[in-house]
């Protein structure tokens, strides 16, 4: 995905040689008189926002000495991170790099990594999460512990009127994830959860394409991987991170966006050199569903296994034609022939700077929607381990 250079900047209420507020009122003189009583409540402040071209377009907001002392406040989205691994690091140093984001707390259990990214970002650190997310002095909380503390610590901070940006997946179990999404939209707080994957323009050119293909027939996914990568030994912990399917549930994710939840689940996996605590060394996790909408869907996921270098391809097949990933470009493919699904043109924005931007906009209804895909993928990826564990296929509410 493409950084975008769009910002977000709030310029000060506009005053004249004296001082004071040179807003013109055109209005009869009862609504002068009737502004002027109010005035001493009010200000008039102009918001410069960044439209997708990237020109500045003036906003002409009257607010109240309430929201005026908050959309000072929110000059800069003050945040803290929770979590001081890779990913806290990553996301300490994208925020960092948005102007209209502050990086102000961070939280870890772990002092030693906890302290030093605290230092490197100007932060407090504060080692309890649950005194962070407390904290008056912060807007947003983005969440990066391990999978199964998403939820508690979304929900947490939520009820404490905190904006959130958590790291996929949204939560370890599906009652966990729906508490989230149920509480975030009664806070009227901005969640979103970290997938990407949807925002780029070549996704957007998928989307489009198979909308005019007819109906789905089946979708495929398939990743094999040599090694265990540069991944934290955790991810491979089947109590902590759950399953392949659930910590790759970033290839779920695009694909219920692109065709919808699913109404039956069955899951299968091996695990070699699985451990009382749930370490394991190499796996193979496999995925079958139907869509609520028609078609099956598959995915297949081995790691650690033997072989040369990693692959991964994925099809959609509809009834008008295949689409198809290779060599990092999307093709679609009929009868007739072959094309290249090049992506859609104009900028991306990173989700980072849409949550910020989605903050400062009140704007609560795209990140609403995104956050029902995410519920709706882990419906799969925490029914496939049900399945598994039960030995049955699991047919969905
Ligand atoms: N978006 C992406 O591209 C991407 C990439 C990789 C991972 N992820 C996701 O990001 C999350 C973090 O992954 P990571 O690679 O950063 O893992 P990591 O390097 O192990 O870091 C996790 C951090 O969270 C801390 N932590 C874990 N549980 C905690 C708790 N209950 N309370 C307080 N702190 C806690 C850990 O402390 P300790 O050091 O004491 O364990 C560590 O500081 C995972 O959910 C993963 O799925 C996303």
């Amino acid at each position: 995905m493409t950084q975008s250079t769009d910002t977000l900047e709030t310029k000060p209420f506009p005053q004249d040689k004296s001082g004071k507020m040179s807003k013109v009122i055109s209005a009869s003189q009862k609504t002068v008189i009737c502004y002027l009583r109010i005035l001493s409540l009010t200000r008039v402040n102009r918001i410069y926002d960044s439209d997708r071209d990237g020109k500045s377009k003036k906003i002409n907001h009257l607010v109240t000495h309430h929201a005026i002392h908050k959309v000072r406040n929110m000059s800069k989205i003050r945040i803290g991170i929770i979590g001081s691994g890779g990913t806290g690091a990553r996301h300490a140093d994208r925020f960092s790099e948005i102007e209209a984001a502050e990086v102000v707390a961070i939280s870890s259990r772990n002092p030693e990594t906890g302290t030093a990214l605290a230092e490197t970002h100007h932060a407090e650190f504060i080692s309890d999460w649950q005194v962070l997310v407390q904290r008056e002095n912060l807007d947003g909380v983005v969440i990066c512990t391990h999978n199964d503390t998403h939820a508690e610590i979304s929900i947490a901070a939520l009820r404490c009127d905190k904006h959130v940006f958590t790291e996929y997946p949204l939560a370890r179990s599906i009652d966990a994830g729906e508490a989230v999404v149920e509480v975030s939209q009664s806070s009227g707080r901005v969640l979103r959860i970290n997938h990407s994957e949807t925002g780029s323009n070549s996704h957007q050119a998928i989307k489009q394409k198979a909308q005019g293909l007819g109906d789905l027939l089946l979708t495929t996914f398939l990743r094999l991987t040599p090694g265990r990568g540069v991944r934290p030994e955790i991810l491979l912990n089947l109590p902590v991170s759950g399953p392949p399917a659930h910590f790759f549930i970033y290839h779920i994710y695009p694909i219920i966006d692109l065709f919808g939840g699913v109404r039956l689940v069955e899951g299968a996996a091996v695990y070699e050199g699985l451990t009382d605590q749930g370490n394991y060394n190499r796996f193979v996790n496999t995925v079958n569903v139907e869509f609520k909408n028609g078609g099956v869907g598959n995915w297949v996921w081995a790691g650690g296994i033997e072989i040369q270098e990693s692959e991964q391809h994925a099809r959609y097949v509809l009834t008008g034609g295949t689409i198809s990933d290779s060599g990092g470009k999307w093709h679609c493919s009929t009868g007739a022939g072959a094309e290249e699904i090049p992506p859609v043109d104009g900028p991306s924005i990173s989700l980072q700077e849409q949550w910020i931007q989605e903050i400062r906009n009140q704007e609560t209804s795209a990140a609403h929607r995104d956050a029902v895909t995410a519920l709706e993928a882990i419906r799969v990826s925490l029914s496939a381990e049900q399945s598994m564990q039960e030995n049955r296929r699991i047919v969905l509410k």
